[in-house]
């Protein structure tokens, strides 16, 4: 399925399935009609009532930021109407008041120094143990091995979930990012994770512990406790937006390093290079390509008129590439300059858990530089299918076949 717009005559299109790159048509759109008034999906499968009736996307980088910024007249509470179905009225569907004091309470276990302790203890041996199972063999897809299975074993352990229920929670966690593929499936998992949260939430009303549903039991906005359903709303949450954002994230990493070896070898050498390397993967390829917002009253951006009540798509995907800011956009490349991207979005609603991100996919990729040499990506891994990267709002690598070398 495929959108076409016509600029003077020139027809553009963008696949809405995502196998092939919507890079051309962002760019496109950033020169002829950066505030466009149309809508990057097809939203015809969606129900009469939960259909936007008008619909806008920002595609350059100042647009989308201001409008991050703005909270007021670009908010983000439609949210409740859309993903709230499934995860409950989370953080992310809040604003105001409400929003400071939730996500003051949450933040404090994201802060970057109240990470560093999980460094030695979770993330590092997590990420070791993940190499370690696959060094001998020799080749690997490092989707199934890698970049799925170490944001899914690292949070379920910061949440303090037990080592035996690691089988449940990924099958669950599978279930609930598959919702847009499959709503039924998605639906159950979410209804399961409820009970199981729940069972986790009253095991620490009895006796708190110390981790992150622990903290969340404890936790009160002015002297009043979080109920269960606001505790449960969280972490629900925590799995579309720590898990899938971050498999994703790292996978796209890989496979950029993958196909410029140069860039490979130059971050295998010098290790001080991973935090470079992971922000240019997040600008180039952003995993997460668009969210949503909705007017609260008419506003002027980019020299247009939108009226209130309009369904916002911001492409932090085409901003990330906005000529204006960086040269040469469309090429990967770990050596330029230092210019901050817009992967987490801005404003109050800017991801809560970019730091954790970062860390574990430092780590990740230390661990396995440090276990294994030659790595070398083979695009023809004989099932006929091409590795590449896929998707239109969420993006990544269907798959990453290696070969490569235990380390001596
Ligand atoms: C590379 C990985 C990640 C990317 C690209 C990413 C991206 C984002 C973006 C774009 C938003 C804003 C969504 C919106 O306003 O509509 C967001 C919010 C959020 N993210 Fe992340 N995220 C990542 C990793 C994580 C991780 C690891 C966690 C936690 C375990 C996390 C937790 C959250 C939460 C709780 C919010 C909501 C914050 C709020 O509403 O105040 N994210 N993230």
């Amino acid at each position: 399925m495929t959108l076409s717009t016509d600029h003077d005559g020139q027809a553009v299109t963008l696949d809405l399935t995502g196998e092939t790159s919507p890079y051309p048509f962002f760019e496109y759109m950033r020169h002829t009609d950066p505030v466009w008034h149309g809508r990057l999906g097809d939203t015809s499968q969606l129900p009469e009532e939960l259909r936007p009736s008008d619909e806008w996307v920002l595609f350059g980088y100042d647009d989308v930021f201001q409008a991050f910024r703005d909270d007021r007249i670009f908010t983000s509470a439609a949210y409740d109407k859309t993903i709230g179905l499934v995860m409950g009225h989370t953080i992310l569907a809040m604003g105001g008041k409400e929003h400071h004091d939730h996500r003051n309470l949450v933040a404090k276990a994201f802060r970057a120094t109240a990470l560093e302790r999980w460094e030695p203890s979770v993330i590092g041996p997590v990420c070791d143990q993940l190499v370690d199972e696959i060094k001998s063999d020799g080749h690997a897809d490092l989707v199934k091995a890698v970049t799925f299975e170490f944001p899914t074993r690292i949070i379920s352990t910061l949440l303090g979930l037990p080592r035996e229920d690691l089988d449940l929670f990924r099958r669950l966690s599978l279930g609930l990012i598959s919702i847009q593929s499959d709503i039924v499936a998605g639906l159950n998992a979410a209804t399961e994770l409820h009970d199981y949260f729940l069972k986790q939430v009253e095991q620490r009303r009895r006796k708190i512990t110390d981790d992150i549903i622990g903290d969340l039991v404890g936790a009160e906005i002015e002297g009043e406790k979080l109920t269960d359903e606001a505790i449960i709303a969280f972490l629900r949450l925590l799995l579309p937006a720590g898990l899938e954002t971050t498999y994703r994230s790292s996978g796209n990493l890989l496979f950029l390093l993958l196909t410029h070896p140069e860039q490979l070898a130059m971050v295998y050498q010098d290790r001080s290079l991973i935090p470079t390397a992971i922000e240019e993967g997040l600008r180039f390829e952003t995993p997460l390509t668009t969210v949503t917002r909705t007017t609260t009253q008419e506003v002027e951006i980019g020299g247009k008129t939108i009226p209130p009540d309009a369904q916002i798509g911001m492409c932090m995907g085409s901003a990330n590439r906005d000529e204006s800011r960086w040269t040469d956009p469309n090429r990967f490349d770990i050596r330029r300059p230092r210019q901050a991207h817009i992967a987490f979005a801005g404003g109050i609603h800017m991801c809560l858990g970019m730091h954790l991100a970062r860390l574990e996919t430092r780590v990740m990729l230390d661990s396995l530089f440090d276990r294994v040499t030659d790595l070398v990506f083979v695009p023809d891994d004989g099932t006929g299918e091409e590795s590449k990267i896929v998707g239109l709002t969420f993006r990544s690598p269907n798959k990453l076949p290696v070969t490569f070398n235990p380390a001596a």
